[in-house]
């Protein structure tokens, strides 16, 4: 896999346009033609995401994360506005543009293993698809069980893994073809609070040597401040950027982290701001 070094450099966010920037979303809209109606669920969303950043998405249930991530995904259109990855229109005229898409990986909240297969043969499937060969599929696979903290499970079966063990091997199978970017959508929101935490130093680390831009939903707040060097928050119906908050903690973060003052601070203000929505 390719490692490249760790992004160091996360002082402002890039500005719109700027070749730092890895993902645009431009005055995104999105309205869900329901049979009650309209649902008007994101109305302009505009975030410029730099390369090898980590963005937690944070906001109230049902206040359109899951929707951005799905845009984002290419996996539903916007109704309106532009979403680029390295200045390509991953959305044109509601069609997805299947090219921008070659270098993204998704994780959701199930993990979505095929339980007839082994561990291995689920990270490796999106391998197999690229038509990878079965030796070169079996490297991998282990390497990416060591670095998930799987190791020597290959030839697990899923019902044999705890949900935290599904989890890593989820985000394994995502990691398979070296995405550029990363789509989370509360990965560890079934996962209790131990398993979580360890989750997190895990993904933080993994995040480190990939070096992936990621946009990681939760709606946990301390989870979303451990990991990110960006929370943004989204207001509820329609689902609005309300604020963009840095993270400016040292990394890599330790548990401790979450027992510091500033740590604290950032995290009791965004509560605050949430607690007015
Ligand atoms: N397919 C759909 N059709 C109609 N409304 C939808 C659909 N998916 C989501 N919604 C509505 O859009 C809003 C945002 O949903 P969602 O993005 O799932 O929020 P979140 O992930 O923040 O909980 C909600 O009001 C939800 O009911
Ligand atoms: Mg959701």
């Amino acid at each position: 896999m390719t490692i490249s070094a760790p992004v160091q450099q996360r002082g402002a966010p890039p500005a719109p346009g700027s070749p730092r920037a890895q993902l645009e979303v431009t005055a995104v809209d999105k309205i869900y033609q329901a049979r009650r109606g309209e649902v008007h669920a994101l109305s302009d969303v505009n975030l410029s995401i730099a390369r090898g950043e980590f963005i937690s998405l944070v906001g109230r249930s049902g206040c359109g994360k899951t929707t951005l991530l799905r845009i984002l995904a290419g996996l539903l259109p916007p109704s309106s506005g532009t979403v680029t990855a390295d200045g390509e229109s991953i959305w044109r005229g509601g069609k997805r543009n299947d090219e921008a898409f070659q270098h993204f990986g998704l994780v959701f909240q199930d993990a979505n293993l095929f339980p007839w297969y082994t561990v291995a043969d689920n990270i490796a499937l999106p391998l197999k698809l690229r038509g990878v060969g079965k030796r070169a599929r079996r490297a991998r696979a282990a390497e990416l069980c060591e670095l998930v903290g799987l190791p020597g499970f290959e030839n697990a079966y899923p019902r044999e893994l705890s949900g935290g063990m599904r989890q890593r091997a989820a985000i394994a199978r995502a990691l398979s073809y070296d995405p550029t970017i990363l789509l989370m959508d509360e990965p560890f929101g079934a996962l209790d609070a131990l398993t979580r935490d360890k989750m997190n130093l895990e993904l933080q680390s993994i995040h480190a040597q990939a070096g992936a831009t990621v946009v990681f939903v939760t709606h946990s707040i301390s989870e979303a401040v451990f990991l990110a060097d960006r929370v943004v928050l989204l207001t509820p119906r329609p689902g609005r950027i309300r604020s963009v908050t840095p993270v400016p903690l040292a990394r890599p973060r330790s548990l401790e982290t979450e027992t510091s003052p500033e740590f604290q601070t950032i995290v009791r203000e965004l509560r605050h701001e949430l607690d007015e929505e």
